[in-house]
């Protein structure tokens, strides 16, 4: 039996902030963001959003009457948590009026988590193959102003189903994973932006690549030439093309720009424009992929690896299904993009001060967001979600 991705969907937030601003704000050259880093915008949260309202508005567009009660588990990977006990995917299941009897968990480890997710997810329709599982990752990724890692900022959640005989890809059974205790990038329980040692992050990051190829390998997963694309973490475009190269290198394979580009390239459009969404971004990078290559890729395999700092990576490979083009949402997606309010850099910095999702007490947030559902406000320490009628 086949299992794998039957639908796919992102949300990324309604404002963004062009990396030009930035530059300009601390005299930094232009392109050190946009060929240096290869980003040019960063989704910006509004006031009213959160990894629930972003979540919930990845997953509404795939659900309908005949789907939505045949979704057995709702696995939600986040590392921007809101709560220490309830799951977000909890207040999710309610906005998107999924069964009673559906199951929810939140998972957690970095960026990684949605892979975590997605392997679970698969196993379960194994199980019980009528059923599905909606996997939802939906981050914040927040440096702080001036930082490093500022230009790094982003948000973004995507929503995918996995059901048994898949109509976008088939993920396939072999897997190479890694792990070890590093202190490259984390979040302490009393801070809400990262902490990260960024040269050493990417540095293994790219170990556990090479360690997750070779488990990889040894687990009797497809060799380099047997992969026509590639989809990488993306903390930032240009990670992307560096963990290509060193792949490639630890292969034996050489390497041309435009190899680089024809085996990764299409995957990069849409997080050089949202920046790093953590847990989401990965599968970004395969929605991306799926729909604005130019060639047909049906047939083929994509390899993808994922890391979650910490650290966690793993790689494994999908097959893409005949006919795959036929369930594209790439005019909403572009649209969505496209349609963003654009911030100054003196706009972005108000509101990264009045963003807090640890914040407690009393408190009611502006309407900002044209998303299709927003967090009101915060009564009695609980977090007040509704569905607007603006979409
Ligand atoms: P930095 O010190 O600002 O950057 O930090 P840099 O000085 O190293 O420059 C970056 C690149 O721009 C360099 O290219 C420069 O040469 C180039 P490279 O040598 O790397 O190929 N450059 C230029 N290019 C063209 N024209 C110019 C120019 N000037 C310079 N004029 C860093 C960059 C990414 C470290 C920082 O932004 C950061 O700390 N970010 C956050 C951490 C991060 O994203 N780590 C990635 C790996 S870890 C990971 O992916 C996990 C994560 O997603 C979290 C999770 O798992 O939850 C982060």
């Amino acid at each position: 039996m086949s299992v794998g991705i039957d639908d796919i969907s992102f949300y990324s937030s309604s404002l963004c902030v062009p990396l030009t601003e930035l530059a300009m704000r601390y005299g930094v050259d232009p392109d050190k963001y946009r060929i240096g880093l290869g980003q040019e915008e960063m989704a910006i949260l509004a006031v009213d959003e959160d990894v629930v309202t972003m979540g919930a508005s990845a997953a509404w567009p795939m659900l309908n009457d005949e789907n939505r009660g045949n979704i057995g588990t709702l696995l939600f990977a986040t590392e921007t948590g809101i709560d220490q006990s309830k799951s977000a995917g909890v207040y999710v299941h309610r906005l998107l009026t999924l069964d009673s009897n559906c199951r929810v968990v939140e998972l957690k480890q970095a960026c990684y988590s949605a892979t975590a997710a997605v392997q679970m997810a698969c196993a379960l329709v194994m199980r019980q193959p009528e059923r599905s599982v909606l996997v939802i990752a939906s981050d914040i990724a927040r440096y702080g102003l001036g930082t490093l890692g500022e230009v790094t900022q982003g948000c973004g959640a995507v929503a995918m189903l996995i059901k048994s005989d898949p109509r976008l890809v088939e993920v396939c059974p072999e897997s190479g994973c890694y792990s070890e205790d590093v202190m490259d990038f984390w979040r302490p329980n009393y801070m809400d932006t990262a902490l990260v040692d960024g040269k050493y992050s990417t540095i293994v990051y790219l170990k556990a690549l090479r360690q997750s190829w070779k488990h990889y390998q040894q687990a009797g997963g497809i060799a380099f030439p047997g992969f026509s694309r590639f989809c990488y973490h993306l903390p930032f475009a240009k990670m992307g093309e560096k963990a290509h190269r060193k792949l490639a290198v630890t292969c034996g394979e050489s390497m041309s720009d435009a190899l680089l580009t024809e085996q990764i390239g299409s995957g990069l459009i849409y997080n050089r424009k949202i920046g790093n969404s953590y847990s989401a971004s990965l599968y970004i990078a395969l929605l991306s992929m799926l729909e604005n290559d130019t060639e047909d890729l049906s047939g083929w395999n994509i390899g993808l690896f994922s890391y979650g700092s910490g650290c966690v990576g793993e790689f494994f490979a999908v097959t893409v299904q005949p006919n795959y083009q036929a369930y594209s949402r790439r005019k909403a997606h572009v649209d969505q993009l496209e349609s963003r309010q654009v911030l100054s850099y003196d706009e972005y910095a108000v509101l990264f001060g009045q963003h807090s999702p640890r914040i407690d007490g009393e408190h009611d947030f502006l309407k900002m967001t044209n998303g299709r559902f927003r967090l009101t406000g915060l009564h009695d320490h609980k977090r007040i979600y509704i569905e607007t009628t603006v979409c």
